[in-house]
């Protein structure tokens, strides 16, 4: 792990009216990591990502990738090199998995305009270069032989997964999930986990937002909790699940009920059946994706 990081928050606050949705929120991703990113119902956690992916201008603080300050323009950011995935998914439906990837390499392309109008050498080369990395990434993701599927008929697992492919074709060093396995059945998350591992694998570094504490324990290098705009807690996995303050202000549960479950996690880590079996922290209600951002 480098001592630079490769993402880098500082004192990130977000104020919508009268309401602070982020207060000073600061985070460190290095190369390589992976960073969970929890917290209960309206803590921050998307705003936060829109504050890194420039669809929101914080109100105070920077965001910084690889020591550059990130603008405030989401199709910058994504050329700077951070890829996002949405809380609702965000496919174009009546295009194939192909074409929905397809999507996100044309943000790498360097075609000109001439060269797209005239459909010459450069742009059928630029084409094809495109269309070869996206079935790969569809490979990648696993999603091999459905390129020509639409989005919509896909299964939301694998919609989940297509989305992930967009993002990468990208060719991003940081790569933010929010909430990808939100109604996944327990075997999809394994896969989810696995598929996150694999990318890590290929150098980017990644955070991830999710509800269930027991794959983001059993996945990440380093967890920060958000708590009503503020980071209550960070640290290693082990340190944050065990931390006094997060059991009580997060959790909401009786310490003995939590310390059950814990040592639950504990026996249950090594084995393969482990990410079966789901702790969802409540209240969980129903997903209204209403701090998205606009469709920039
Ligand atoms: N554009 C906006 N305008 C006004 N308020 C907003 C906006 N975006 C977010 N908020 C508010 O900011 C707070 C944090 O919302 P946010 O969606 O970031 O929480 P979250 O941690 O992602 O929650 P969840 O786990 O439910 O997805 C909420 O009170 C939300 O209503
Ligand atoms: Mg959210």
């Amino acid at each position: 792990m480098t001592a630079t990081p490769v993402l880098s928050a500082s004192n990130v606050s977000m104020v919508f009216g009268g309401l602070t949705a982020l207060s000073e929120v600061s985070l460190q991703l290095h190369e390589g990591q992976i960073l969970g990113l929890i917290g209960p119902n309206g803590a921050g956690k998307t705003t936060f990502f829109n504050c890194l992916t420039g669809l929101y201008t914080p109100t105070r603080g920077t965001v910084t990738l690889r020591g550059r300050t990130l603008p405030s323009d989401p199709a910058a950011v994504t050329v700077a090199g951070i890829a996002r995935t949405f809380q609702n998914i965000r496919l174009f439906p009546s295009m194939t998995a192909l074409e929905n990837v397809m999507v996100g390499r044309h943000s790498r392309m360097k075609q000109g305009p001439l060269a797209s109008l005239f459909h010459g050498p450069a742009y059928r080369k630029g084409e094809a270069d495109a269309r070869a990395r996206s079935l790969e990434l569809l490979d990648f993701v696993g999603l091999t032989g459905l390129d020509d599927e639409l989005a919509r008929n896909l299964p939301y697992g694998d919609q989940r997964r297509l989305e992930i492919a967009r993002a990468l074709a990208t060719d991003p060093a940081v790569l933010l999930l929010d909430e990808p396995t939100a109604g996944m059945n327990p075997q999809e998350t394994e896969a989810a986990r696995q598929l996150i591992f694999a990318i890590r694998e290929t150098g980017v570094a990644v955070v991830v937002i999710e509800h269930d504490t027991k794959f983001i324990f059993s996945l990440c290098d380093h967890v920060s909790v958000l708590v009503q705009g503020q980071l209550l807690v960070e640290g290693a996995p082990e340190v944050v699940r065990g931390d006094p303050r997060v059991i009580e202000a997060y959790l909401g549960k009786p310490p003995d009920e939590v310390e059950a479950e814990v040592r639950q996690y504990a026996e249950e880590a090594g084995r393969p059946s482990a990410a079966e079996s789901t702790m969802v922290i409540p209240p969980v209600r129903e997903r209204d994706g209403g701090s998205e951002g606009g469709n920039r």
